[in-house]
Formats: C-alpha cells, sequence, structure tokens
C-alpha cells in the first residue's frame, strides 16, 4: 500500500493544545471497545459496507457486462440521485478520470461522458437536454428508498423525456439502482423493464460508494473497479490491526476524539490535488450526516459532531488558510498529498533578470502543489493549530478504495467513541418529511398542519 499517515502535528510535541501520549495511552481501552464493537457487527444491521470489498464478484461481473451492452450506443452516462446515491460516482469521476473528460475527443475519452443531476434546480436539468442526444444517453437513477422526491421527480421528467423522443426503446435507456425488496423504484422498473442493480439493505446511502451505487457509473467511464474494491480490502485488511497506534482508521479515529475534546469542532479537508476536490464533498457528507447527531444510543441528549469543512489546496491558501492559521484554535485541518502527479509541467526559464520570478524556474507545479502544501503545514503547526497529512503514492483505483474505505472506517469508529448511531439520519429524515407534506403527499397531512402552525412572523421579514 502506498499510503502513508503523518500525525505529528496532532501531537503535543509540535502543538501545545495537542494531544499528550498520556491521553493517547489512556484512551487505548476506549479505542479497542470501538474496534471490537465494529468487527462484531462486521456485515450486519447497517455495517454491510465492511462487506463490500469482499462479496461483489458476481455484481462486478454483471456490472461489466452491462456496460459491455450499452458500449455500443451509450455516449452520455447520466447518474440521477443525491446525497449518498450521487457523491461517491461524482468523487470517483473527477479523482481517476482526466481533468476534461467530457471535452475530449471519443479517440482518448474511449467512454462515454459522464453527468450527475444532484439537485432539483430546472436550469441544470434543461441545460443537460440541451446538450444530450437521447438515443446515445443512458441515465441511472439511484435511490435506495425509492422516494426521494429530487430523484424520483428528475426520474419522472426523464422517462417522459425519453418516452416522448424515443417512444418503446425508452427503456433500454434507464437503469436503476435501488433496494431489491422495498421502494417505489424497483417496482417501477419491474413494470418497465429496466435494468437493475441493487444496493443491499444493509448498505446506507453514505457508506454506498463501493457497491453499485459508485460502481456502475465508475465502470461506464471506465474506471477499474476490481481494482477500487482490491484497494480497500488491503485497506480493510490493515485496519483489522488490533494494535491501535497501528490500525490507521483507529489511530486517526482516536485523534480526531481527543481533538474533538480538546476544543476542535471542525473538520477541515484539504487535498493539494484539483482532482481530489469532490473527495472533500464525499467526505463531508460521510462526517457530517455519520457523526452529527442529537442523543446517543442511551437516549441521552449530547449533541455532538464535528462540522466539515472543504477546502482545497493551493487555491484555498489564499482565502480560507488566513482564518485556519489566526482564527480560533477549534479546527483539526486533514491535507491530502499526491507525491507523484499522473502528469507534470515544468515551469521554463525566461525570467531571468527577474530574480524574484526566476526562482520559481526549473520545478515544476506537482513541486510547487507540494512544497505550498508544506508550507501551509508549518504555517499552522508554527500558529499551534493541529492537523495531519495523508500521503498518497499517486492517485489511481485502488489508492482511491484505499482512502475512500479509510475514511468510512474512521467514521465508524468515531461514532462508537461517541456512542452513537452513525448511520442512520434523522435530521435528513425530518425534511425530507417536511417537504412530502409541503408538496401534499398523502399520509402527511399532520405534519403539514404541524409546519403550517409553525408559521413565520411578518415582523421579521423585509421585503424589498
Ligand atoms: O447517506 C444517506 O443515507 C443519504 O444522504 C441518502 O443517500 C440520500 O438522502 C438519498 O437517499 P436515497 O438513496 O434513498 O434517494
Amino acid at each position: 500500500m502506498s499510503i502513508k499517515i503523518d500525525f505529528n502535528n496532532m501531537m503535543s510535541e509540535n502543538i501545545p493544545q495537542g494531544i499528550t501520549d498520556a491521553e493517547l495511552t489512556k484512551t487505548a481501552a476506549i479505542a479497542n471497545k470501538a474496534k471490537a464493537a465494529v468487527d462484531s457487527s462486521r456485515g450486519l444491521n447497517m455495517l454491510g459496507w465492511t462487506e463490500l470489498p469482499y462479496n461483489q464478484t458476481a455484481v462486478v461481473k454483471d456490472i461489466n457486462e452491462y456496460v459491455k451492452q450499452i458500449e455500443d450506443f451509450c455516449e452520455y452516462f447520466v447518474v440521477l440521485g443525491i446525497g449518498g446515491s450521487a457523491l461517491g460516482a461524482v468523487a470517483l469521476y473527477n479523482a481517476l478520470k482526466h481533468t476534461y473528460y467530457n471535452e475530449l475527443p471519443k479517440a482518448k475519452r474511449k467512454h462515454p461522458r459522464f453527468y450527475c443531476i444532484d439537485d432539483a434546480d430546472p436550469e441544470r436539468l434543461n441545460a443537460l437536454f440541451d446538450i444530450i442526444e437521447p438515443q446515445k444517453t443512458v441515465f441511472n437513477v439511484i435511490t435506495k428508498s425509492g422516494a426521494t422526491s429530487e430523484t424520483m421527480s428528475q426520474y419522472l421528467i426523464v422517462s417522459d423525456y425519453l418516452e416522448q423522443k424515443l417512444g418503446a426503446n425508452a427503456s433500454k435507456h434507464i437503469v436503476a439502482t435501488t433496494s431489491e425488496n422495498s421502494g417505489n423504484l424497483i417496482k417501477i422498473a419491474k413494470e418497465k423493464g429496466y435494468k437493475t442493480f441493487f444496493i443491499p439493505s444493509s448498505v446506507g446511502g453514505r457508506f454506498s460508494v463501493l457497491s453499485p451505487v459508485g460502481l456502475l457509473p465508475a465502470a461506464a467511464i471506465g474506471i477499474d473497479i476490481a481494482a477500487l474494491l482490491n484497494g480497500a480490502k488491503d485497506m480493510d485488511r490493515i485496519c483489522q490491526n488490533s494494535d491501535f497506534k497501528n490500525n490507521p482508521a483507529l489511530i486517526c479515529a482516536t485523534l480526531m476524539y481527543l481533538a474533538y475534546q480538546n476544543g476542535a469542532n471542525i473538520s477541515v479537508m484539504m487535498p493539494y490535488s484539483y482532482g481530489l476536490k469532490t473527495v472533500s464533498d464525499w467526505y463531508c457528507q460521510l462526517w457530517g450526516e455519520s457523526l452529527g447527531k442529537a442523543v446517543n444510543r442511551l437516549g441521552e441528549k449530547i449533541n455532538v459532531g464535528q462540522t466539515p469543512v472543504k477546502a482545497l489546496g493551493v487555491t484555498d491558501q489564499h482565502s480560507q488558510i488566513q482564518l485556519y492559521v489566526e482564527g480560533p484554535s477549534d479546527k483539526v485541518v486533514t491535507f491530502i498529498r499526491v507525491e507523484k502527479f499522473r502528469s507534470e509541467v515544468t515551469i521554463p526559464n525566461g525570467c531571468e533578470a527577474y530574480p524574484d520570478v526566476n526562482f520559481l524556474c526549473g520545478h515544476s507545479l506537482g513541486e510547487l502543489t507540494n512544497v505550498e502544501q508544506a508550507a501551509t503545514e508549518y504555517a499552522l503547526k508554527k500558529a499551534g493549530k493541529m492537523n495531519y497529512t495523508i500521503t498518497l503514492n499517486t492517485i489511481d483505483e485502488y489508492n482511491l478504495g484505499s482512502l475512500l474505505y479509510f475514511f468510512q472506517m474512521q467514521t465508524a469508529y468515531i461514532g462508537e467513541f461517541f456512542n452513537i448511531n452513525a448511520y442512520n439520519q434523522p435530521g435528513v429524515e425530518e425534511g425530507k418529511n417536511a417537504a412530502y407534506a409541503l408538496l401534499g403527499r398523502h399520509g402527511y397531512e399532520n405534519k403539514a398542519s404541524e409546519i403550517s402552525q409553525s408559521g413565520k412572523d411578518i415582523k421579521y421579514i423585509i421585503e424589498i
């Protein structure tokens, strides 16, 4: 495995607010208990994600066969989904494909263009209709519940559009990824004859990137999904180490937990690679939705959770970093650094008469990026702000599978530290239910009257 995690700047030797060795040793018992809890639930309840690297041989075969079937006509592969049903596929696409993949000519691209609509913005969907050709498009509708308003609305619009354009052939252009035995989408898919892939009931949205939710779109655009799963498998094996200091996800969960106890209630994810920018979006959902909880398993009100924030190196060095270095000590910054970029650019000579510019010449952009990461890490350390750095040798399927699995395991362990259910999302459900009520869905009448009673006071509204 070619991933390195450096947590020197989480420790009190380097950062006064940091964690002492004594604190780490004292927390070992809690860490071991967290690991035992995760271990004993592997594959059970909502921990089906732990088994995805191992139990999908048939699924991978089915996905690859389906991708072959659509290959001769599919020029546009469009994901319709939201939250955990979209963020993983987008992260894989951006990390593993050419930065301007969709703009490449077919001979270089080799696979369909990729789009994801993960909202209900009418302009965005209409804009998509402006650029696709229906007879060359496959829409992958992804929803585990088969009930999410945004996704089901997109589905209704798209199926109507396809039926109008393609008539009886429309069903070949929709593939559904959903629950095998519950929800409406599976019933609709059977009625209409769509190809289907299943999300195991024990895998929640934000832990589903390595299920068909992420694997099908990835395979459709030529990503090696077996290598992704191999990376996850190897990370899982390493995370089975019961010495918590040698279990990367467990030690990092412990550090984050202790940092949170010391007042770091914000987790900044800052990759120094444009390709990894949307891995931060994926991480923010995983961290925020899993760990932001009002009550623990005993029903006690605890209102825990670190607020995840995304930043991008080097871009955000010229915006957010000022706050991170000089603002409150309420954050842990996680840097992701890439040792070897997949392509390089050397900064040419040409400014010999200007020493203040000339010093850049001869260096590469990758070098500049990594020097800036090291410099920012140093500035944070000097200011006494906690941070740690994950270094990937390079960005490829194997390393990305390992990285995503690492974050999932770290999240699961922290959930145990807090003694919370990391797999539910009552706060999200509340909003989803309120939207159903406001749209007049049958069965939500009480919610509708509850909402109308909590009406807004006109005196606090300014209309200009
Ligand atoms: O992590 C989660 O569970 C959520 O973000 C869901 O993925 C999101 O709400 C979409 O749900 P569904 O797949 O049921 O449409």
